[in-house]
């Protein structure tokens, strides 16, 4: 039997992409997964999906970026599933632009759903699994947050930004049996990356060792092994999945 079977896990953003790719393995491997994104009907689709392997699924439509909305919702995840083991703060945006023109909208999304969201939801469940004395907290962040890149200051400050929450989470949480750490993707194939300059996309080939752009399972392989029994000993860590692109 897997290590997570039975277990509980929060999935922001898994309406699609990385996110839905990590709540589909979670399901796969035996454990219930609650299912947020914006939309109602986007996560009620994944939802779907994760009932047809056999597994239960609760649909949530939640603005991370929304503090009051993240605690309503937190406290009715916890009222009717009981606990969480597993949560994965994925949910994020890019709104890109070079920062002489770059808008305060687009620096104030960007940072509000990638770190002040991750904030938002870490400390709606801190309570709850504080209290169980166990747990797993798997951040999204990007190999950009490591590097930069030019035409994405907001989008690496975030992810930057996210890194340094998921060490100082690890810190605080470690003597409960919490680990806390963070996955940083290379280029994904996903609708963030589908549209991409034919040339843009060459250049960052170039960049990729592997030759390649990862794949969403890619990342749910990642995340499994650190909500697993193989990642206990695992924290406060940063773990590129980006074909060599960083090293
Ligand atoms: N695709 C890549 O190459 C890549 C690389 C590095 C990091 N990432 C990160 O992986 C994560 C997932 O990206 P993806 O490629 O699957 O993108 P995607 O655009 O396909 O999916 C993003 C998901 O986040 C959700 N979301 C966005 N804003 C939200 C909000 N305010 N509240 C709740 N949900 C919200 C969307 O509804 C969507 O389900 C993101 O954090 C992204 O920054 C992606």
């Amino acid at each position: 039997m897997s290590s997570i079977a039975n277990q509980i896990a929060v999935v922001t953003g898994s309406g699609r992409g990385i996110g839905r790719a990590i709540a589909l393995k979670f399901a796969a491997e035996g454990a219930d997964v609650v299912v947020v994104s914006r939309t109602v009907e986007n996560s009620e689709k994944v939802a779907s999906e994760i009932r047809a392997l056999g597994r239960k699924a609760w649909a949530f439509a939640v603005d991370v970026s929304d503090s009051a909305s993240v605690n309503t919702a937190a406290d009715k995840i916890l009222a009717d599933c009981g606990r969480v083991d597993i949560l994965v703060n994925n949910a994020g945006v890019t709104r890109d632009g070079l920062l002489m023109r770059m808008s305060d909208a687009d620096w104030d999304t960007v940072l509000n759903t990638n770190l002040k969201g991750a904030f938002h939801v870490t400390r709606a469940f801190s309570r709850a699994l504080l209290k169980q004395r166990a747990g797993r907290i798997i951040n999204v962040a990007s190999v950009i947050g490591l590097i930069g890149n030019a035409g994405q200051c907001n989008y690496a400050a975030s992810k930057a930004g996210l890194i340094g929450f998921t060490m100082s989470c690890a810190r605080e949480f470690a003597s409960r049996g919490i680990t806390v750490n963070a996955i940083a993707p290379g280029f994904i194939e996903t609708d963030m990356t589908s549209e991409l300059k034919p040339e843009l996309r060459e250049s960052v080939l170039k960049t990729i060792p592997m030759g390649q752009f990862g794949q969403a399972e890619d990342i749910a392989g990642a995340a499994l092994f650190l909500a697993g029994a193989s990642g206990r000993y695992v924290t406060g860590q940063v773990i590129s999945v980006d074909g060599g692109m960083v090293m």
